[in-house]
């Protein structure tokens, strides 16, 4: 369907698991060059698997281990997508962690983990893409992986709605500095989604209740579903698409809390 993503060069940060995981499946099947990236070595063996399951798909992947929030690991990432498959199309910020902490009890160092990774790691992501891009004169594309929670407050994970509200003022204010190059930055946000991380509070029946009672869908979402708008934003199919967000969410951020017509 996206016949431009073809042989594109696709940075993709923490691709060992959840979402980035189904962006890196989804870009691959697109036969992309897919550059995976992961931070701990526990998800070695799976990513060598997702390469070969790349391959046979016609597409190219390589693995490169490295921490969003160390700048040094950032520049060498977009260096071995540039020196192993000669450009970089497309970044996808989407190395994240959450863990909810009563604000009150939270350590400095526990909320600047979090910023650091979400919104630290995605500005050095966006920053050295924008920089190669303007050096090849590239109408390259920047996404980045943010949430419902760069709008809906969510109590004990204050550093996380932090870094995700801090994640939408980053890509708009970098949006208006270089849509004029033609590089276009969006924010792809979701809701509740099924993943290894989220998997357990959604199969205890009163949390997802509780989640399902804010949806206004009355399902929780898969990643494929997340995966899907990562290719639309990246294809020049959504050529004229700069500085949003498309929120991934059943209608979480719609307010479901007035369904029944009070208020
Ligand atoms: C979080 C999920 C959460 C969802 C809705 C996402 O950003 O990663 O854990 O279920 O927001 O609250």
């Amino acid at each position: 369907m996206y016949q431009d993503l073809e042989s594109k060069v696709v940075i993709i940060t923490g691709s060992g698991s959840g979402i980035g995981k189904a962006y890196a499946e989804a870009f691959g099947k697109a036969k992309a060059k897919v550059v995976l990236n992961y931070r701990s070595s526990k998800h070695e063996q799976e990513l060598k698997e997702m390469i070969k399951e790349i391959e046979n798909n016609g597409g190219k992947a390589i693995a490169v281990q490295g921490d969003v929030a160390v700048e040094e690991d950032v520049i060498n990432l977009v260096n071995q997508a540039v020196e192993q498959f000669g450009t970089l199309d497309i970044m996808i910020n989407n190395a994240g962690f959450e863990k909810p902490i009563p604000s009150h009890e939270m350590s400095v160092d526990e909320f600047k983990k979090v910023i650091d990774i979400n919104l630290t790691g995605a500005f050095i992501g966006s920053r050295e893409a924008v920089k190669y891009f303007l050096k090849e004169d590239k109408k390259g594309v920047i996404l980045n992986t943010s949430s419902v929670h760069d709008t809906i407050p969510w109590p004990y994970y204050v550093n996380y709605a932090a870094s995700k509200g801090g994640l939408k003022k980053m890509m708009e204010t970098m949006s208006m500095e270089y849509a004029q190059y033609g590089i276009r930055i969006n924010n792809i946000s979701p809701g509740a989604i099924v993943t290894e991380h989220t998997k357990e509070k959604f199969s205890d029946p009163e949390t997802r209740e509780e989640t399902l009672a804010m949806i206004p869908a009355k399902e929780i979402g898969n990643t494929d579903q997340v995966a899907n708008v990562a290719l639309f934003l990246a294809s020049d199919v959504s050529s004229y698409v700069h500085g949003t967000t498309i929120y991934v969410d059943g209608g979480m951020t719609n307010y479901p809390a007035f369904m029944g017509g009070k208020g």
